[in-house]
């Protein structure tokens, strides 16, 4: 298949779009697929600090609360026990995130209380109450150190709250109550901060803060996902969430002191703004670099083009003759080709001068020549007309000599026996005058009978000669023209010469079939079949006692009648069979064969009927003649006398 043939601007533009498509879209992938996973790492890795950070400001607050019961617990001994009330009192007022603590007897019961201002009413409640069933009070009695307890509604505020247990001395146990709120505003004040959705699971799994859109998805208690668990092992990690059908990346952290799991999320993959707005900017500048390709391409293959177009265009001028400034640009290669384009042309402009001057030398010496050629034709022409005349002249003399020494005989014989009487007529005149006798008339009646006998047999015979003479010229005007049936003029030629042949052990047999129909001239086709049946009796049966003669026809494949006719006779000498077929070739010379009947024969089938004779045999095999013949002679032209 041909290849597509482009124009050379559209081609430019075409490569250079391509180009850039792969290119750009080569740079893309790279970028996006370097640029992305790290990306996602980092949104990891901020994920998971900011959980860390949840967690260190959360493990900072309960540090403050934990270091100052330590230091209360601590001044217990060292106080008496108004003084250690007033205290405790001064601090559930004065510390901010604690609004109850209690001094707690080993036995339980509790002996002192300081309560913030909201929840001082409760204090006749609370004082003597027995806490040594609640866990926290128990865990600190087991391991005898400080205790803080999962969340539980408060007593005294009604609210969520954190209880902090720590021994005082031997025999007491101090126990301070940490609002829920008041940690968990501290964690809401760091959200507002970070943004990413926070969780804060406490140790059940229960959701207690959930800040921004996070994935939580009507999820309240978290427990069971499994990066909680690999949390709560101590082993803080990343991991990736899914939630509604979109994946998260999400960074735990676990609090030690409360059991709690600080959970931040950020969303992974096109959902997550920076992945997208990457994305986003990649398939921008992808479209952009599109954009100025297919805006800029056009104008660079024009540059490239324009002077290759000016080429083109001052080539095809100087093809037509012109002879304008071969144009020079800005491109190297370009100019180098209009260079030598512009000497090549000088050199064509050169050889075509020359050229013409040589063609018109040519042309003038095949004049020239065309003239003596003419000349040459003209002096053939003529000489070729003289030839034929001289041929004609020639054929014609040797016919005529021939005619004359075949007349020679036959007249010579006559004059001879007419003078030879003239002689014995003045024979007898004289014989006469000394007086006639009986045997003198006698004698001269005998002359007078073998001389006429003589004369009146080579007469005879010049008079045959002349007859057949007469028809070597056959003339087609002088035949009649007609349609007839070929088995006719057999049939015709056979009953003429039956009677002769009955006298002879010849025998003639015909086959040819009815329907042969010929638009030809049955006169000079009847007398070349009887000139060749009566050769055959004549020639080939010569001194036999028994011959053959038959006569067959055909139609060819090509649609010409083919004719033959056989003998079994004693054939043609090859010597003979070269020349058989012209004037006076005979080997009857003197014994009545004048050589002219196959010349008659051969000129009415090739002249008159438009066929052609040809013959075959061999000394001792007898004779084959065969003609073959149009069905339609050909025309007759005018006055077109054949001869010889
Ligand atoms: N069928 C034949 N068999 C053998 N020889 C033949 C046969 N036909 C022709 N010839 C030879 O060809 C010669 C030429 O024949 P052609 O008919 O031209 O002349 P011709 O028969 O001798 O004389 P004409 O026919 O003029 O009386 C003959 O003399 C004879 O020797
Ligand atoms: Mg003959």
């Amino acid at each position: 298949m041909a290849a597509r043939e482009w124009k050379l601007r559209s081609f430019i533009v075409a490569i250079m779009i391509v180009t850039t498509l792969i290119t750009v879209f080569l740079v893309s992938a790279a970028v996006l697929l370097l640029r992305i996973p790290v990306i996602e790492a980092e949104n990891q890795r901020e994920v998971q600090l900011h959980a860390n950070e949840y967690a260190a400001h959360v493990q900072v607050l309960l540090g403050g609360i934990e270091s100052r019961l330590d230091v209360l617990a601590n001044t217990h001994a060292r106080l008496s026990p108004s003084q250690f009330e007033a205290l405790l009192e001064q601090m559930a007022q004065g510390t901010r995130g604690i609004h109850a603590l209690y001094l707690v007897a080993r036995d339980g019961t509790v002996v002192a209380a300081g309560l913030g201002d909201n929840v001082e009413i409760f204090r006749g409640d609370i004082l003597g109450s027995d806490l040594s069933a609640t866990p926290l009070f128990r865990r600190v009695i087991d391991r005898g150190q400080r205790q803080w307890s999962d969340t539980y509604l408060s007593a005294l505020s009604g609210n969520l709250t954190v209880g902090l247990a720590t021994p005082a001395g031997p025999n007491h146990v101090l126990i301070g109550e940490v609002p829920l709120a008041s940690v968990l505003d501290t964690v809401k004040m760091l959200a507002r901060k970070y943004a990413p959705p926070l969780w804060v699971l406490d140790s059940r799994g229960e959701v207690m803060i959930e800040t921004g859109n996070g994935p939580r998805a009507g999820r309240s208690n978290l427990k069971g996902l499994p990066i909680l668990q690999a949390a709560g092992d101590g082993e803080a990690r990343t991991a990736d969430l899914e939630f509604g059908g979109k994946r998260y990346h999400a960074g735990v952290a676990y609090s030690e002191a409360l059991h709690w799991h600080f959970v931040t999320t950020t969303p992974a993959g096109l959902d997550n703004p920076r992945v997208l707005s990457t994305v986003l900017i990649v398939i921008g500048a992808f479209g952009v670099a599109i954009l100025v390709s297919i805006f800029l391409s056009p104008t660079w293959a024009q540059q490239l083009a324009a002077p290759l177009d000016r080429i083109v265009a001052q080539a095809r001028e100087t093809a037509q003759g012109g002879n304008g400034r071969w144009p020079r640009g800005r491109i190297a290669e370009l100019n180098a080709l209009s260079a030598d384009l512009e000497s090549m042309a000088g050199a064509l402009r050169e050889l075509n001068v020359e050229l013409e001057h040589r063609v018109e030398k040519r042309t003038q010496a095949l004049a020239e020549s065309n003239e003596s050629l003419s000349n040459t034709l003209a002096r053939l022409e003529q000489a070729q007309h003289e030839l034929v005349r001289a041929e004609k002249m020639a054929a014609l003399g040797g016919l005529v000599a021939g005619v004359a020494h075949e007349l020679n005989t036959p007249i010579g014989n006559g004059l001879m026996a007419v003078s030879t009487l003239s002689d014995q007529a003045r024979e007898f005149r004289r014989t006469m005058q000394e007086g006639l006798r009986r045997s003198d008339l006698e004698h001269l009646l005998g002359s007078v009978e073998q001389a006429t006998d003589i004369a009146a047999r080579n007469l005879s015979r010049a008079a045959d000669l002349v007859t057949s003479f007469k028809q070597v010229a056959v003339d087609q005007a002088s035949s009649q023209r007609r349609r007839f049936e070929l088995a006719e003029v057999v049939g015709e030629i056979a009953v003429t010469l039956g009677p002769s042949l009955k006298r002879t052990p010849y025998v003639l047999t015909t086959n040819v079939p009815a329907g042969l129909a010929l638009d030809s001239y049955p006169g000079p086709l009847g007398q070349t079949l009887a000139n060749l049946i009566n050769n055959a009796l004549l020639h080939a049966f010569d001194g036999r006692d028994a011959g053959h003669v038959h006569i067959a026809a055909r139609l060819a494949d090509d649609g010409m009648i083919e004719v033959d006719v056989t003998d079994d006779g004693k054939g043609i000498p090859a010597g003979l069979i070269g020349r058989i077929f012209d004037p006076f070739v005979t080997t009857r010379m003197g014994r009545g064969g004048t050589g002219l009947g196959l010349h008659i024969a051969y000129n009415a089938v090739t002249h008159v009927l438009g066929g052609s004779l040809q013959v075959d045999s061999a000394e001792g095999q007898g004779a084959h003649f065969r003609l073959r013949l149009p069905a339609v002679a050909p025309a007759a032209a005018a006055g077109d006398i054949h001869e010889v």
